[in-house]
């Protein structure tokens, strides 16, 4: 079978190889992959940068969809021919985090989804809503969950509730989707103003640019007549935390997702306790997560936004676009 994989970290490392196809144990599934997708933390993976003692050779995505080809002695969950996603932590199931489960995440330290064929724990599965194309299907396990988690999990997002996006990205755009479907109001911020054109036609309410308007917290603030926003995305880290705490209301939520401008800040905190704000980080989400998103994808019948797809021979080409952010919502390999 074909698999993609790094020998040793940077991009140009990356490269095709062929592998047998793996044998099942007992409780396991294999799945026939038909589509993967691409999050930031994949390019910073394969470059070293999310963990340097990541042992080598790697297959990289925590992300695909696919069929279910065989099944293992005792499997119950599945059965061959089922449309099937990978979760992104396999064993964790239910419940809140725990560091051995948050730690065990397919695309490194396991094996990833960039492989024809891919084995996993039948509990560490779920089924594809049956509207959604495998593409679409495996964009879901890391962006789409972690956005619907930072919605629903320790903080319900209300009809009527105000909330801030950073960036175009995977995390952002199922958010934006999630929040109109439930009602909110939705502003969004982007380094491009054709990007934020495409997010209007999402549904979000209010656009503004982060380059041509750096004090966007205080745009945000005037947008929600100086009330503040209720609850933030925190994609940036380093350069927006400080901003996000600046334009949240007297209670609001702000979920720390991201370092996309780095992961330090030097930060009154003051705002934080006078203001009686809520900050919450988040690792993607569970088993549970995932099945429950899928019922809300399915009631709304909302489909996932894929703006580039390649070819599995193309997979690089697809590191190197995530890696200059010049895609809006998600990048997807299609393996056919
Ligand atoms: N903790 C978790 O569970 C979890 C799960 C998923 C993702 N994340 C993290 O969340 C972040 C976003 O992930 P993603 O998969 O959505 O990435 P993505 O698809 O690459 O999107 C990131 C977007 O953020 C915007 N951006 C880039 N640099 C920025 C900055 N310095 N300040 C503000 N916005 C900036 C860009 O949007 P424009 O091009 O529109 O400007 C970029 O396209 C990453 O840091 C990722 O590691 C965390």
């Amino acid at each position: 079978m074909r698999v993609f994989e790094i020998t040793a970290f940077g991009l140009d490392n990356l490269k095709v190889a062929d592998h047998p196809i793996p044998e099942l144990k007992p409780g396991q599934i294999r799945v026939r992959i038909h589509a993967a997708s691409l999050n930031f933390r994949d390019v910073a993976m394969c470059k070293g940068h999310y963990n340097r003692k990541q042992a080598l050779p790697l297959i990289p995505l925590a992300d695909g969809a696919g069929v279910v080809d065989k099944v293992g002695r005792g499997v119950s969950r599945f059965r061959e021919g089922d449309r099937v996603a990978g979760c992104f932590a396999p064993d964790w199931i239910d419940g809140p985090p725990e560091h051995k489960l948050i730690r065990n995440t397919l695309g490194g330290p396991l094996s990833g989804m960039l492989a024809d064929y891919v084995i996993l724990p039948e509990q560490g599965a779920v089924m594809l809503p049956s509207h959604l194309s495998y593409r679409e299907g495996a964009t879901l396990p890391c962006a789409a969950v972690t956005a619907w988690n930072t919605l629903t999990k320790y903080r319900q997002l209300k009809a009527g509730d105000t909330l801030l996006l950073q960036g175009t990205g995977g995390v952002s755009i199922f958010a934006l989707q999630f929040a109109k479907a439930m009602g909110a109001t939705v502003i969004i911020t982007s380094s491009s103003d054709e990007k934020l054109k495409e997010a209007a036609s999402l549904g979000a309410d209010h656009l503004i640019n982060y380059k041509t308007c750096p004090d966007w917290d205080q745009k945000a603030r005037k947008i929600t007549n100086k009330a503040g926003v209720d609850h933030i995305i925190d994609v940036g880290g380093g350069n927006t935390f400080e901003k996000s705490v600046n334009c949240a209301k007297v209670g609001g939520f702000i979920a720390v997702l991201g370092a996309m401008g780095g992961s330090e800040t030097p930060m009154n905190l003051l705002r934080v306790v006078m203001n009686n704000l809520t900050v919450q980080g988040f690792v993607v989400g569970s088993r549970a997560d995932f099945e429950a998103l899928n019922e809300f994808l399915g009631t709304h019948q909302l489909h996932p936004v894929i703006s580039d797809t390649f070819r599995f021979g193309d997979a690089r080409e697809a590191f190197e676009l995530m890696e200059r952010g010049e895609h809006l919502g998600k990048i997807v390999i299609d393996f056919h």
